[in-house]
């Protein structure tokens, strides 16, 4: 997409770290911007700031656990601007936390939350930004945690890889009808992730603190998030990107050393693969062209 001047960006997240800061430079760029968020206080307060910055902002209430809330979000966007021509699937939380540790309730959390808000954003958008005819761009936020999986963030990582699995295969199924798709993998960003538990719904037991996991403690996760960078500079990056139509979106790229680690062994088992005696009858096996990547 390469004209964003009149047209609306959607924002999942938007009223806190890296959705406002989308908010902000697709804002700069032009675009009206919707902040949709659970924590509508933090939202309106959002929308005021973009505003005094002169960006057409308004702040919409949706639970992206709930495809009817994404829904009917959708239509106070388009009842405020007309058409939505970007969304930003981007409203997340983060659990993790040892083997067997984990309760069903954080599970559902954040499956409901990150993966399936993200299908909703999805399934919500494509037929209304199909209706208006001018095309349009998704960017679904995974993270660095989408490409490789340390241990003690399995929930967290099992969301994020989803992201970019789905991310993939809808570049492939949405190009034809002229809508893009991005998957933003940051590594650390100074956000509120670490206390996502302060938005945490009723029916997954409340706001309360929750295990962020990977790091030793608590505090550490925290110090990693609060050492991470601007999130306006990750706003900045996703304008950039989206223009130039790239499916996945870094922001750390020195980071690109934990791809090649998970990518080589990957690969390894592939040589172990090819050499063993017990799959000498199925070396050339390879009758299907479904599983080929699309870009
Ligand atoms: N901060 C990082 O280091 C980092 C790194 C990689 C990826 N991410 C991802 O970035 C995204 C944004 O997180 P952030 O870091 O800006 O954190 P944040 O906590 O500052 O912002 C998250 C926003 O999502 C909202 N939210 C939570 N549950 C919601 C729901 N059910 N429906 C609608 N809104 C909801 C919160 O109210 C908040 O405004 C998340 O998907 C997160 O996993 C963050």
């Amino acid at each position: 997409m390469k004209d964003f001047r009149g047209k609306t960006a959607f924002v999942t997240g938007g009223a806190s770290g890296i959705g406002l800061s989308m908010a902000r430079a697709f804002g700069r760029a032009g675009m009206n911007v919707v902040l949709a968020d659970l924590d509508m206080a933090t939202a309106g307060a959002a929308a005021d700031r973009l505003a005094s910055e002169q960006i057409k902002a308004v702040p919409v209430r949706c639970d992206v656990s709930e495809r009817g809330s994404v829904r009917e979000a959708a239509l106070e966007a388009i009842a405020a601007f007309g058409k939505v021509h970007v969304v930003c699937n981007n409203a997340g939380v983060a659990v993790g936390g040892q083997l067997g540790m984990v309760k069903d309730r954080d599970w559902d959390w954040i499956l409901d939350v990150n993966l399936k808000g993200v299908v909703y954003g999805t399934e919500v958008f494509v037929p209304l930004i199909k209706s208006h005819g001018e095309g349009g761009h998704f960017v679904n936020t995974a993270s660095m945690a989408g490409m490789v999986s340390p241990p003690g963030l399995e929930p967290y990582c099992a969301t994020k890889f989803a992201v970019v699995a789905m991310s993939e295969g809808w570049y492939g199924q949405l190009a034809p009808m002229g809508i893009g798709v991005s998957v933003l993998c940051p590594g650390f960003v100074k956000t509120r992730i670490h206390e996502s538990g302060r938005a945490r719904q009723d029916k997954y037991g409340g706001i309360g603190d929750v295990d962020p996991g990977v790091a030793a403690t608590r505090e550490e996760a925290a110090q990693n998030v609060l050492n991470g960078i601007d999130p306006d500079i990750v706003g900045n990056r996703v304008v950039e990107a989206v223009q130039n139509g790239e499916l996945y979106i870094f922001t750390h790229p020195a980071m690109r050393s934990f791809v090649e680690m998970r990518f080589a062994a990957i690969l390894q088992g592939f040589d172990a693969a090819a050499n063993s005696p017990a799959l000498a009858s199925v070396k050339d096996h390879n009758p299907t062209t479904l599983l080929t990547p699309k870009p």
